[in-house]
């Protein structure tokens, strides 16, 4: 893709709350939008082997890390001069700020809540934006936003060691078998 610059998301949320579905969701969006990687907060080591078995059939070297200390990453991410998006109903618009966040040479740690966020996460974040300022899903926010940033170009990403291939179809599901 033409940016060059990597786009990591973390998704951070309570134990308590655990979803392991949206999480799986979360990531499949993540890999099929054009992210590298994904940390998940407290995650389900389930949820790891599941995308470790999307990438063995469908290809491609998506990363999910399974992190216990989420402020942690965000140090890092910082000391190493990368710079923290958050997406929120209550950030910015989209649309108002999505070239100064393209234009940022730096790379991108993409951050989704699952429920309530910590507001400590509102201000070490670079950029809090809005995919309107309206409530609904880290599945939702975390699919436009990598779309708008890649201007569609995620979708002509190529995955390599691929076991299987989607052939477009009219009718019916059409897939090659690779190896
Ligand atoms: C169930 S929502 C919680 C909504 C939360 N009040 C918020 O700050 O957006 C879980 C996550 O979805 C994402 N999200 C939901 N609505 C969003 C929106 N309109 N814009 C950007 N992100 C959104 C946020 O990352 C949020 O942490």
């Amino acid at each position: 893709m033409s940016s060059g610059k990597a786009i990591h998301v973390l998704r951070i949320g309570h134990r308590l709350v655990r979803d392991d579905r949206s999480t799986t969701h979360v990531c499949l969006v993540a890999r099929a939008f054009g992210a590298k990687k994904i940390y998940i907060f407290d995650g389900d080591p389930q949820v790891k082997k599941t995308i470790e078995d999307v990438n063995k059939r469908w290809g491609g070297e998506f990363e999910v890390g399974i992190v216990d200390d989420w402020r942690q990453i965000i140090k890092d991410w910082k000391r190493r001069g990368g710079i923290i998006v958050h997406l929120t109903m209550y950030g910015l618009r989209l649309d108002d700020v999505i070239d100064d966040v393209r234009k940022s040479s730096e790379n991108i740690l993409l951050v989704v809540g699952a429920e309530k966020v910590p507001k400590e996460l509102y201000i070490k974040s670079d950029f809090n934006i809005a995919v309107g300022s309206q409530p609904h899903s880290e599945v939702a926010a975390l699919a436009v936003f990598l779309d708008r940033f890649f201007r569609g170009e995620e979708f002509k990403q190529v995955y390599n060691h691929t076991q299987y291939r989607v052939i477009p179809s009219q009718k019916g599901k059409h897939v090659e078998k690779i190896t």
